[in-house]
């Protein structure tokens, strides 16, 4: 892997000017697309499996070669920690664990999300470390909290933990969050070993790198009206 990688540049300065707007927009007007065959394809192999295994979930979206769902599957032995990430040939670069327990899927997430969602799934933990930034303010759309599926994301509850190298896209996420409920922290990543081939990458390049934090359905005061 190469040792050096380029930090985020942006026509953006600052938190995108229609960042507000689309996130009211796609969380008051729901969009559904239609199910790609290629996803449906996917779900209709994971319902089942689903049905069958009774472990509370923990998806790992844009999981790219898999290596941080094997290190997410160690750290939640006691759930079924899902893999989800478009790239056949990302996926195939994995190195599987002995005796791995977790599941690898090649499918896109946002479809996936209003599927597990639709079905009246919740998660106890999502992680999206290091999707693609979509750096260009054009591509607002295409961030996961400029996304329709952003949703999704959030009716599938639990502790959400993204991870970025570009700064303004965690804020503009913890924004996101904040105008749909949910609180949430951002800040620098604490150094620890790398939990994702781009995490490492970054790192081995001195680049910064940041979190968002948060838990969805969770106040952190008691709600003290009667
Ligand atoms: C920057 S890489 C990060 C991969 C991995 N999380 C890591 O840190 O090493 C972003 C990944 O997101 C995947 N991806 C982009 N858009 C996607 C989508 N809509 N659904 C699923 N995977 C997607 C890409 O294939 C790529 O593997």
């Amino acid at each position: 892997m190469q040792a050096s990688s380029r930090v985020v540049t942006s026509n953006q300065s600052g938190l995108h000017p229609r960042l507000a707007r689309t996130v009211l927009r796609h969380l008051h007007h729901p969009h559904r697309s239609p199910l790609a065959a290629h996803n449906q394809t996917v779900w209709e192999e994971l319902r089942p499996l689903l049905q069958a295994d009774p472990r509370p979930l923990v998806l790992d979206s844009f999981c790219g070669t898999g290596m941080s769902t094997a290190l997410l599957a160690q750290r939640h032995p006691g759930h079924l920690v899902i893999g989800i990430d478009r790239s056949a040939h990302r996926l195939h670069k994995h190195i599987a664990s002995p005796g791995a327990n977790y599941l690898l899927l090649q499918a896109e997430c946002e479809p996936l999300w209003q599927q597990l969602a639709g079905a009246g799934l919740r998660v106890d933990y999502h992680y999206l470390l290091y999707p693609n930034p979509w750096p260009k303010s054009r591509h607002l759309q295409r961030r996961v909290h400029g996304h329709p599926g952003f949703r999704d994301l959030l009716a599938l509850g639990g502790r959400v933990e993204l991870r970025s190298n570009w700064q303004l896209y965690v804020e503009e996420f913890g924004v996101a969050m904040y105008l749909a409920g949910v609180r949430g922290r951002v800040r620098q990543l604490p150094e620890a070993p790398a939990l994702t081939r781009f995490e490492d990458k970054y790192r081995r390049s001195r680049q910064l790198l940041w979190q968002y934090r948060g838990r969805i359905g969770y106040s952190e005061r008691p709600d003290t009206r009667s």
